[in-house]
């Protein structure tokens, strides 16, 4: 049957859904950059299998040439890249939501690394493209990694692909070193984006009871305790040019309940 294929039209479906699944994750991209300021995608990428590797896998995988469509499922392949680690959760999530495709399986290549040192997480889909003869289901591979994971990845590959999987022993095992080098960076770039997060957070915490402290020293003015709030403000100036704000919060605390007093005061006056 597939001696006489049309293989333009046999690839044809696939290349749809190529084509409008890059659409789609770009366009995820550029809607989270501009709703949440961040988007754990950095670039898409995709293709689909040239014919001669789809012939090589096929008699590889022992897969009959009418069950193509069913025994290879990475026809149509897109590749994700992200930042950070995390991002690669975040997005498989996003994937799992998502109504125009369903996932068929997941092959976590991060949790359980090859031999060769390769990391991805794989997700394998199945996509409806909308042809001129009706809907027609496609299955498809989105690999998601990090830059460092996709470095590693394609060196890799154009070098297996020049040594014809007989790379010598030495190098695989210098491979291998490097996909861990690889991995320590990730690891590294997200240690560093957490305490950029948190000094972020501190810094946040701290301006708000800056703001807080002289609000309420105004506050004590509204209730004519000058002589409080003038002290509280002298104060409020030493820790600040000594650079002692994290004595704010006691300070705070303080002012707090002299604003509690004179509250208590200006009612008993009124009543
Ligand atoms: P193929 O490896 O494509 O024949 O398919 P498979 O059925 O063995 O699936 P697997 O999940 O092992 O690999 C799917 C894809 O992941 C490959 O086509 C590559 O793009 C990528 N991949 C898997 N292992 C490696 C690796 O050791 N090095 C590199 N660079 N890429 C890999
Ligand atoms: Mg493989």
């Amino acid at each position: 049957m597939m001696d006489g294929r049309d293989w333009a039209k046999f690839l044809l479906p696939y290349e749809q859904a190529v084509e409008e699944l890059k659409v789609k994750f770009k366009t995820l991209r550029n809607e989270l950059r501009s709703r949440e300021e961040y988007s754990p995608i950095e670039f898409v990428t995709g293709r689909v299998k040239r014919i001669s590797t789809i012939l090589e896998k096929a008699k590889k995988l022992n897969v009959p040439m009418d069950q193509l469509e069913k025994g290879i499922e990475d026809i149509a392949g897109i590749r994700i890249m992200c930042q950070f680690v995390e991002d690669i959760e975040k997005l498989s999530e996003l994937i799992r939501q998502r109504e125009d495709m369903s996932i068929v399986y997941i092959k976590d290549y991060i949790a359980n690394y090859k031999a060769s040192g390769y990391r991805s997480f794989h997700i394998i889909i199945e996509y409806p493209v909308q042809t001129s003869l009706g809907m027609k289901r496609v299955l498809a591979e989105i690999q998601i990694r990090t830059l460092a994971m996709n470095f590693w990845a394609t060196i890799e590959h154009s070098l297996n692909y020049k040594y014809k999987e007989s790379l010598p022993d030495e190098i695989s095992e210098r491979l291998r070193r490097a996909a861990e080098a690889a991995f320590l960076l990730d690891k590294e770039m997200s240690n560093i984006r957490e305490e950029i997060v948190e000094s972020q957070r501190l810094f946040i915490d701290k301006s708000n009871l800056v703001s807080k402290v002289l609000s309420d020293i105004q506050q004590l003015y509204f209730y004519h305790r000058v002589r409080e709030a003038a002290q509280f403000q002298l104060k409020f100036n030493e820790l600040w040019e000594s650079d002692e704000l994290w004595n704010l919060s006691e300070l705070s605390a303080e002012i707090e309940a002299a604003i509690a007093r004179a509250k208590r005061e200006s009612a008993k006056g009124q009543s």
